[in-house]
């Protein structure tokens, strides 16, 4: 069971969503990498919190997570409509999330039993990895042998069926020789770059730097990075990107000191329903996120804040989109309609 099936397999080791055949099995994302805890969700309710309390992250993790949900309510003969509306409410920004409810509800319209409902969370799952596997040699042949690049947020393994979208250009650049030194910004509040994407790279041996998310713009003038590499949240259709918080400032600084930004996302984080950025709707979380640190608090009682968790990165700061149906470089409403219109 251990053998390595696919050169893919030497640096992706977690799979952190997994279908259990009655339930759904989470690692818990708010605790790594200090303790590898599984929660056992056993009704769409509990999928739905578990979205919401970030126990699962990253946009294509929990529109799997999503799909799932909707399997044990219709294995446990749950109206469904309502489950759909609830999970789709769980988070706003991620549109891989409505993307999955989407799926499922025009299998349950076309009359799918809950047998065909897990194959289609199944297909949702698979076609992830693969995806991400595609998009990963796509987005490494873009980066010249011997780069540094920095990274933000975690988009591995943990965020998606496997592999990872940033990162798994990241781990196919490594592989391939292309990459040879890793940054990973911390990710304030939740620190998905420190504990998430640190915890990744490590487990998989490749050479990284943890830095503070205020040393990125210090990094990139040094000229150790060549690229930044992230995901996405929601792309609208004139390439215009969400994602974590601090992106769109690093993509200014990239533009500033001639380090190219590049945003690796599967299809389904494309919405073209949503004509540009302005249309994403900011998931705003709770303000006493920023009050403390490792769960002691570090800030004084009275004090306000304001807590979104994505920004919007303009097309025109983004050098590359790569998707598994391609790369667009300069990325513009035409070009996003050539790859992904109808
Ligand atoms: O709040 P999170 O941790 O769910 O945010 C995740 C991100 O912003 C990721 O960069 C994005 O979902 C891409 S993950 C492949």
């Amino acid at each position: 069971m251990n053998a390595i099936t696919s050169p893919h397999d030497t640096h992706d080791t977690i799979r952190a969503v997994q279908w259990q055949g009655d339930h759904l099995r989470l690692l818990d994302q708010r605790l790594l990498p200090a303790e590898e805890r599984w929660i056992d969700c056993r009704d769409a309710a509990a999928v739905t919190q578990a979205i919401k309390d970030l126990a699962v992250r990253g946009a294509p993790a929990i529109g799997i997570a999503a799909a799932w949900g909707v399997v044990m309510a219709a294995q446990q003969g749950a109206a469904l409509e309502p489950v759909l509306a609830t999970l789709r409410a769980a988070r706003p920004t991620a549109v891989n999330l409505m993307w999955a409810l989407d799926r499922m509800k025009a299998r349950i319209a076309a009359g799918a039993d809950a047998a065909a409902l897990e194959r289609e969370a199944q297909a949702i799952q698979d076609e992830d990895l693969a995806a991400n596997r595609h998009m990963g040699e796509l987005g490494a042949a873009l980066i010249a042998p011997g780069s540094g690049v920095m990274t933000h947020c975690n988009t591995g393994s943990l965020a998606t069926a496997g592999y990872g979208t940033a990162l798994g250009v990241i781990r196919a650049g490594v592989a391939a020789g292309r990459i040879a030194q890793v940054y990973a910004g911390e990710t304030r509040p939740w620190q998905q770059g420190a504990r998430l994407t640190m915890y990744e790279l490590v487990r998989d041996g490749i050479p990284a730097r943890l830095i503070a998310d205020s040393a990125a713009s210090h990094l990139m003038k040094s000229g150790a990075v060549q690229w930044v590499i992230v995901g996405a949240d929601r792309i609208a259709a004139n390439g215009d990107t969400a994602n974590k918080i601090g992106t769109y400032q690093l993509a200014i600084a990239a533009r500033h000191h001639g380090v190219k930004f590049m945003v690796a996302a599967p299809s389904s984080t494309v919405d073209m329903a949503t004509a540009s950025g302005e249309d994403i709707e900011i998931e705003l979380r709770d303000p006493s996120e920023l009050f403390a640190v490792a769960g002691r608090r570090v800030v004084v009682e009275g004090a306000e804040a304001w807590n979104p968790v994505f920004d919007v990165t303009p097309a025109e700061l983004i050098d590359a989109i790569v998707t598994e149906r391609g790369v667009i470089e300069r990325p513009d409403a035409r070009s996003m309609q050539a790859l992904f219109g109808a």
